[in-house]
């Protein structure tokens, strides 16, 4: 499988099987924003339950929060991204597309990625210039580099006319909700560093060019921790921090082949380190999670710019400090895909080509599916539907009772579920029914009385 074709193939199985569409696609369709399925908002629900799970359940000193999209504009003005979170844009003057700087770059076959520093994208264009054309009218004539915000304005409260000059913003990310609230959690939660506050919600950035799939969207879900620390704790925590999050992918998972550190080379000013998690999909080995020790940039920037005292008094040593933060900045939709070219595996079965999910077990968005062996025999199905009640209160199942086994078996291995179960004529003697595993299709009969202790460990 070529990397492109096996890109392909996810594409198309996410649309044909429910798992993503594009956004209101009767309409045409809106660039770079997907809808999750049926099956899609099961595994992406599972993701974002491990993560939480993983985070906020296992560690003590770990809490949750759900704040709002909106945030006061002076929000974006502290963290720096009215002022400087933009990409590096030229635009054709031919057909006047709007293109970004390192991915027009990437596309002519110069070498440039996106942490690279303006400046440095800048000179590489410059030096290049005579042989990049544009992908949509093939011509090479553009303007100048420019800078493009990446925040997205809302027309909230736009009652007086003024809204232009100070516009409220869609969160471009989810832990500035989490900066402002620190001492609220502090106040309240009965927390003392180090500790950390942890999210998972929308974020919106007007990113310029909409292209491989979900892994690039205008609308997306991050899954945030943010973790506050003593300023000497800083390096220690942060070098914990990175080793729990590469065993978060390994849980999922992932095949450590496919995961890379990627160091960042062009610190802003204020950062300790900063690291990036990259997966190996099939357009190559790109980011899935950021990994930051940020300073205590953002909280003494949100204390200059609210006028709040934002300090940290020990309760211990009475020391006073601005505490320095340590983030896991997560993609939802960049693990679901990664997740999904993990999985995905064609395997020849005599003839045919089977397309086959191998997604964890308590990933995988139905977990048993129940078939009766016949639709037409009322008693087959009377049992069938029996036995999925019975495990339908544990287990996301499914019922099933088009066409025959093989092509049921070949929907169920495409959208990796684990298990199927068929009721046949021996279950009415025996009260036994076939179970079929995923992986190995190996059969085995299990009484329908001992179901709930065959599948009680199957997916922890
Ligand atoms: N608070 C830090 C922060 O937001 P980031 O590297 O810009 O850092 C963190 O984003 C993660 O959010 C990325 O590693 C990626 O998984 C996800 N992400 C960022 N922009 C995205 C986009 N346009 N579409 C999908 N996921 C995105």
């Amino acid at each position: 499988m070529t990397e492109n074709n096996l890109m392909e193939k996810i594409v198309s199985l996410c649309k044909r099987r429910g798992f993503i569409f594009p956004s209101s696609e009767i309409y045409g369709g809106l660039a770079a924003v997907y809808d999750y399925g049926p099956y899609g908002v099961e595994l992406a629900n599972n993701i974002k339950q491990t993560w939480w799970k993983q985070m906020v359940r296992l560690n003590d000193n770990i809490v949750g929060l759900d704040s709002a999209i909106f945030m006061q504009p002076k929000v974006w003005e502290a963290s720096g991204h009215v002022a400087g979170f933009a990409d590096p844009l030229v635009e054709c003057k031919n057909c006047h597309a709007r293109l970004r700087l390192d991915h027009l770059l990437e596309e002519n076959g110069v070498a440039a990625d996106e942490k690279m520093s303006e400046d440095q994208i800048g000179e590489i264009f410059e030096k290049n210039k005579n042989k990049i054309k544009c992908p949509v009218c093939g011509r090479g004539n553009f303007t100048g580099v420019k800078k493009f915000n990446l925040l997205v304005k809302s027309n909230l409260g736009n009652f007086a006319s003024d809204w232009q000059k100070e516009p409220v913003y869609l969160r471009g990310e989810t832990c500035q909700g989490i900066y402002v609230n620190y001492k609220n959690v502090l106040d309240s939660a009965r927390v003392k560093i180090p500790f950390g506050i942890a999210q998972i919600g929308k974020s919106f950035r007007n990113e310029i060019t909409a292209r491989q799939f979900i892994f690039r969207t205008r609308e997306f879900e991050q899954m945030e921790m943010q973790y506050f620390v003593s300023p000497g704790e800083e390096m220690k925590e942060y070098e914990k921090l990175k080793k729990a999050r590469w065993q978060f992918y390994l849980s999922l998972g992932l095949r450590e082949k496919n995961l890379t550190w990627h160091k960042h080379e062009n610190l802003v000013f204020y950062a300790k380190a900063a690291y990036d998690i990259e997966y190996n999909f099939p357009f190559g080995f790109k980011e899935l999670e950021g990994v930051h020790a940020r300073g205590d940039y953002d909280l003494s920037q949100h204390a200059k710019f609210s006028g709040q005292d934002l300090s940290y008094a020990d309760p211990q040593t009475k020391e006073k400090y601005v505490p320095h933060i340590i983030e896991a900045s997560a993609g939802v939709g960049r693990t679901f895909l990664a997740v999904l070219t993990d999985a995905y595996e064609e395997e020849k079965i005599g003839q045919e080509t089977r397309v086959v999910l191998k997604i964890n077990r308590w990933l995988a968005p139905i977990k048993i599916a129940v078939f009766p062996l016949l639709k037409n025999k009322p008693e087959l199905v009377k049992k069938a539907k029996q036995v999925y009640n019975q495990l339908k209160v544990d287990y996301l199942c499914e019922f099933d009772d088009n066409g025959n086994i093989g092509k049921r078996y070949r929907r169920q291995d495409e959208i990796g579920t684990p298990y199927c179960l068929t009721v046949d004529f021996e279950t009415l003697a025996d009260g036994q029914v076939t179970v079929r595993d995923r992986d190995t299709m190996k059969q085995t009969r299990v009484k329908v009385l001992d179901l709930d202790n065959f599948f009680r460990d199957k997916f922890v």
